[in-house]
């Protein structure tokens, strides 16, 4: 089978065949013994800077669960670090930085990404691509919008005030600013799909907080300029955030392919929302994943039943798999989607 006929990137092209395809986000990592073992006395920032590591890592979970596509190991915040960035990622925080955002000069360290910045990436997806075979791998980036709410803010938040208001107040600065990271996003991914990487997501995983009019007016034109260079390079695109039922056709129109969706709206009113052009990707609340299986499959099967009312549907979960998730559940949810997926999504 040829790599252009795989169940994930026909969805993703909304030319779903039998197979219904599924992969979770963040399945590369915490949740994996296999990846805490690898992992002992190295900083995450320092694993994604090693080509072993990270092609390791990548293919732990295609070889746990067999799902449909590897995700690339590494995280949002790499090409900052990569351009010189003063950041770290504190364990059980997130991203921390050392000097957040707060006027023009402060945007100076903010230069363009070149290739040579992260040569352990291209390094590390040619060596995943070539033991993946015709499963694809997703590369990814942050978008302008999440990116920028860590640089301003200095670490996680859960407002965004200082985004927010910096956004608002200093639309200049903001322009500058997100400018700068749509370039870096937009070489980061570029990156990625040269070296081999044949699906592209872009997290915007926090623009769920703000209004459709401030998204359509401060964020979106950002998205899209990352999204229209990645599309040049041919490849399909997934756009992704958390809480965002009201920004979905906004998310579609920004250039993507698929949109992803969380668990907040069953994907047959997502789908409605965003339109018969685009492939949706989702959604099991990750939440779920501790209950007791006859439960949770039943929940796994209204995913499946909602999904096929869109045009495509790559099964996932709505956000990322939580720490403390037992893996063999998400085996299951692999099984169950691959036998059960086709027969329920004709009902
Ligand atoms: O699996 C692990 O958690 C261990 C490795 C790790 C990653 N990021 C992998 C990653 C660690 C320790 C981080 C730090 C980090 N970065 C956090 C800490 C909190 C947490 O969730 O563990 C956060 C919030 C970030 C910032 C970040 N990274 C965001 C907002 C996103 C987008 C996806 C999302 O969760 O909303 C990432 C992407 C990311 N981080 C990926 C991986 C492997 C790629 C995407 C994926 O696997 O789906």
């Amino acid at each position: 089978m040829a790599l252009n006929d795989s169940a994930l990137l026909a969805a993703a092209h909304r030319r779903q065949g039998d197979r219904l395809p599924i992969w979770f986000m963040r399945q590369a990592g915490r949740s994996l013994p296999e990846y805490r073992a690898l992992r002992q006395g190295i900083s995450m920032l320092d694993s994604c800077a090693r080509p072993d590591l990270v092609t390791e890592i990548t293919l732990q979970p295609v070889r746990r669960h067999a799902v449909d596509a590897a995700i690339f190991y590494s995280d949002i915040m790499v090409p900052l670090k990569a351009i010189g960035v003063d950041l770290e990622i504190v364990g059980g925080v997130g991203p921390v930085i050392a000097a957040p955002i707060t006027r023009v000069a402060d945007l100076d360290t903010l230069r363009p990404l070149e290739p040579a910045d992260v040569g352990y990436v291209s390094e590390a997806v040619a060596a995943i691509v070539a033991e993946l075979g015709d499963r694809p791998l997703i590369g990814f980036a942050g978008a302008p919008f999440t990116l920028a709410s860590y640089l301003i803010e200095g670490g996680p938040s859960k407002d965004y005030a200082k985004t927010k208001s910096l956004m608002i107040a200093q639309p200049e600065l903001w322009l500058d600013l997100c400018s700068r990271l749509a370039d870096i996003s937009a070489a980061f991914l570029t990156v990625q799909v040269q070296a081999g990487a044949s699906a592209v997501q872009l997290f915007d995983s926090w623009a769920g907080s703000l209004s459709a009019a401030d998204y359509a007016g401060f964020v979106q034109p950002h998205s899209a300029a990352v999204l229209r260079r990645v599309g040049e390079l041919g490849v399909p695109r997934i756009h992704f955030g958390v809480g965002t039922s009201e920004l979905l056709p906004l998310m579609g129109a920004a250039g993507a392919d698929v949109v992803g969706v969380d668990w907040r709206l069953p994907l047959a009113e997502a789908s409605r929302r965003i339109g018969p052009d685009f492939a949706v990707q989702g959604n099991l609340d990750p939440a779920l994943l501790t209950a007791p299986w006859p439960v949770l499959a039943e929940r796994v099967r209204d995913v499946i039943r909602s999904g096929a009312h869109a045009p495509g549907h790559i099964f996932n979960l709505g956000h990322g798999v939580p720490p403390t998730t037992d893996p063999d559940v998400l085996t299951r949810i692999v099984e169950l989607v691959h036998t059960e997926g086709p027969e329920i999504r004709a009902e």
